[in-house]
This record gives C-alpha cells, sequence and structure tokens, in this order.
C-alpha cells in the first residue's frame, strides 16, 4: 500500500477537500498510472451529492473521477500490454468478473460484478473504490484503455465518460449517414454526441435551452440548432428523427421530445436525473415509437470509440482548472456554465 493525494469530500453537503487515500501496490495484473488529467463530470456531482442515493448511496469519504488520462508507472509481472512510460487511460470501470455472459459479450458495463472507478467495492482494501481526483491510480490491465498519440490529453480525458457514454448508444441504434438524429442538452455529454454523429455522417440537431450555445453547437457539428423552450421550433420538427439522444442532467418534459420522432424512433435516455420522468404512453404506441436507456459502454467498444477519435481528431472542447477550483466548477456546472468540460490538471495537485 501506498499514499497517494487526492480530493474528496465527507459528506452529501461538504465541499472537496485536499485529502490522502491509501492505494494498493500494483499486483500482477495491474497498471499503475500518475494521472495527468481527469474530466469532471455531472455524475461525479452526483454521487458527491447523494442525489442517486435510492440506487446508488455515496459512502464517504468520495473521491470522484471518472474521465482518467495519465501515463504508466509501474506494471506488474503479467501485465504485456503497457510498460512505464506508455499513455493510459481509464473510464467508469475498474473491474468485472470477464467470465458472465455479460462480460463474455464485451459488455462489462452489464456485469453484476462490474466495480466503478469510484463509489464501488473495493476488494483490495476494502470500503470503495477512489477515483480519478488524484494523483495516481492502480488498475486491472483489462481496464486500461490506449490513447491515439495524436490527441491533445486535456481534451481526451472526458472521451472516457462522456465520449463512450454518447458514442455507445449511437453505434446501438444504427447512426449512419442520412439519419437524423437530435442530441439534447449540451453540456459534456451532449456536445460529445454532436461530434460523433456529425462524424458518424448523420444529420444532427442540437437541442438546447441556452441560446447563447447556438453558435457553438454549430461549430460543434450540428446542422441545425433548436432553442427547446420555443414551442413554434420545437413543432417544426414534428414526427422526424430517426433517434434522438437525450443527456440532460435535470427535469424536463420528456415527452416533447417522443412526439419528434417518427415512426419506430428510438429516444435514448443517458442523463440521469434525480428524479423520475413521467412518459406519456399515448406518445409511444401511436407510433411504435421507442424509450431506453443506455450507461456508458464496455472496454472493447471504449477503445474503438478511442481509436474513432484518433482517426477523426475528435477531443472534448475543455475548460482546464487546477483542482483548488473544484467546488466554484461543481458550482457552474449547475448553471450549465461549462465549455463544454472541466478538465482537471493533476500537476495543480503536488502543491498540496
Ligand atoms: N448513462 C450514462 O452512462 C451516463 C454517463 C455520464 C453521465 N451521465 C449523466 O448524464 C447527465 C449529463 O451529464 P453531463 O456531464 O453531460 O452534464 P452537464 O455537462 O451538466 O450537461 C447537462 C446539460 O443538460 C442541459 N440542462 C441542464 N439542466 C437542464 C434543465 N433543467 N432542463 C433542460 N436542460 C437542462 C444543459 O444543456 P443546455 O444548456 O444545452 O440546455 C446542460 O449543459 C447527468 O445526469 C449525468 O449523471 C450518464
Ligand atoms: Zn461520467
Ligand atoms: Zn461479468
Amino acid at each position: 500500500m501506498y499514499n497517494a493525494k487526492a480530493y474528496s469530500a465527507g459528506s452529501a453537503s461538504s465541499p472537496l477537500a485536499s485529502t490522502r487515500i491509501s492505494r494498493r501496490d500494483p499486483a500482477e495484473h495491474d497498471v499503475q498510472i500518475e494521472i495527468l488529467f481527469c474530466g469532471i463530470c455531472h455524475s461525479d456531482l452526483h454521487q458527491v451529492r447523494n442525489q442517486w442515493q435510492s440506487v446508488m448511496p455515496t459512502v464517504y469519504p468520495c473521491v470522484p473521477g471518472h474521465e482518467i488520462v495519465g501515463r504508466v508507472t509501474k506494471v506488474g509481472s503479467a501485465v504485456n500490454t503497457f510498460k512505464p512510460g506508455d499513455l493510459a487511460a481509464v473510464g467508469c470501470m475498474v473491474d468485472a468478473d470477464l467470465t458472465c455472459p455479460q462480460c463474455q459479450a464485451h459488455l462489462e458495463q452489464f456485469c453484476p460484478n462490474c466495480v466503478l472507478t469510484y463509489n464501488g467495492p473495493d476488494k483490495h482494501l476494502g470500503g470503495v473504490t477512489y477515483g480519478g481526483y488524484s494523483d495516481s491510480i492502480v488498475v486491472k490491465d483489462h481496464f486500461v484503455l490506449r490513447v491515439p498519440p495524436n490527441l491533445n490529453l486535456a481534451g481526451t480525458a472526458p472521451l472516457l465518460c462522456a465520449g463512450i457514454t454518447t458514442y455507445s448508444p449511437l453505434r446501438h441504434w444504427g447512426v449512419t449517414k442520412g439519419k437524423k438524429v437530435g442530441i439534447v442538452g449540451l453540456g459534456g455529454l451532449g456536445h460529445m454526441g454532436v461530434k460523433l454523429a456529425h462524424a458518424m455522417a448523420a444529420h444532427v440537431v442540437a437541442f438546447t435551452t441556452s441560446p447563447g450555445k447556438k453558435v457553438d453547437a454549430q461549430r460543434l457539428g450540428a446542422d441545425e440548432v433548436v432553442i427547446s423552450r420555443n414551442a413554434n421550433e420545437m413543432a417544426q420538427h414534428t414526427g422526424s428523427f430517426d433517434f434522438i439522444l437525450d443527456a440532460v442532467a435535470a427535469e424536463h418534459d420528456i415527452n416533447a421530445y417522443i412526439s419528434l420522432l417518427r415512426r419506430d424512433g428510438n429516444i435514448t435516455m443517458v442523463g440521469a436525473p434525480e428524479k423520475p420522468l413521467p412518459v406519456s404512453v399515448f406518445g409511444l404506441i401511436m407510433a411504435r415509437r421507442s424509450f431506453s436507456g443506455s450507461v456508458i459502454g464496455g472496454i472493447a467498444e471504449t477503445q474503438e470509440m478511442l481509436d474513432f477519435c484518433g482517426s477523426h481528431n475528435i477531443t472534448a472542447d475543455v475548460e482546464v482548472i487546477p483542482i483548488q477550483k473544484v467546488n466554484e466548477a461543481y458550482e457552474r456546472l449547475l448553471k450549465s456554465d461549462v465549455k463544454y468540460r472541466f478538465s482537471i490538471d493533476m500537476a495543480s495537485l503536488k502543491s498540496e
């Protein structure tokens, strides 16, 4: 065991603050990584404030962070995919049984024994896992990803959650050239959804509540932008979408989007608001539409997404911050005031 620097929250109402945590020494299948950048996902905020207590209550202290890029510092004797000095990335999962039907289908995110990067059961040290708001992490090799060498590292970190969470449902629902695709909510996830759907050659319509993001949305790759609070703008798209990806973190009117789907169209939720959303069954049955959900993506698909981003030169638009600004960043996240992902420069942790 060794000590690592980190930022943790002590309760649902306390700010994140500097701390020391224990990490395990790398075992034979482990990769130890010096963390260079970690993105701030809205899920970090939901978990730190225990907003998902009915499904996954937060254990304190909580060290969030699951959009990790860094450099390998040490590998176990059985690791042959990474060596010290290599770039490496870690997303939302750090373990799974790798034997169940979900794992065999390369869908580790659905494994009953999947261990999340933070707030998951830590079978090595006891207690819960600690995430990427830290200077180092030790992860089983299967869950460590390769970083394309051409990508900017601060902008690559958010691909590990925001990237895969939008890439996976776009692929699953067959988004290709010529499909009309809506992306709802231009935050960390949504702005990646726009970039990725554009790179898949879809006709992309971005829905935003923030008129100030309209020009940006076009620059990110949207063919059209709809201000979702304007009923007339919404009505112009009735019955026309093949697929809509909803990445909104708060309560909102999902039925307004269901009515925009064509016959057999699908809307998938990746946003995970604290409270349930009321769904109009008539909106679904009258046009055989479907409403579904998706959570991150498997490890093989995460690598596929990173390689896709490497070949299309796609990274997140980031505002790089020192870790000392993390609490301020959380407040801004609640106001939809980030373009479009905070990425923590972990060098700032050295002075703590
Ligand atoms: N399913 C998964 O695997 C997965 C993975 C990661 C995150 N998530 C969840 O996905 C959600 C989004 O995460 P994120 O990191 O992208 O968050 P984010 O950066 O805060 O973006 C959320 C966006 O939603 C829109 N929005 C916020 N409040 C709204 C409201 N009251 N009504 C309508 N729109 C609103 C805003 O976009 P505009 O300003 O454009 O309206 C905002 O930028 C969170 O709930 C997060 O926990 C799920
Ligand atoms: Zn996330
Ligand atoms: Zn499994």
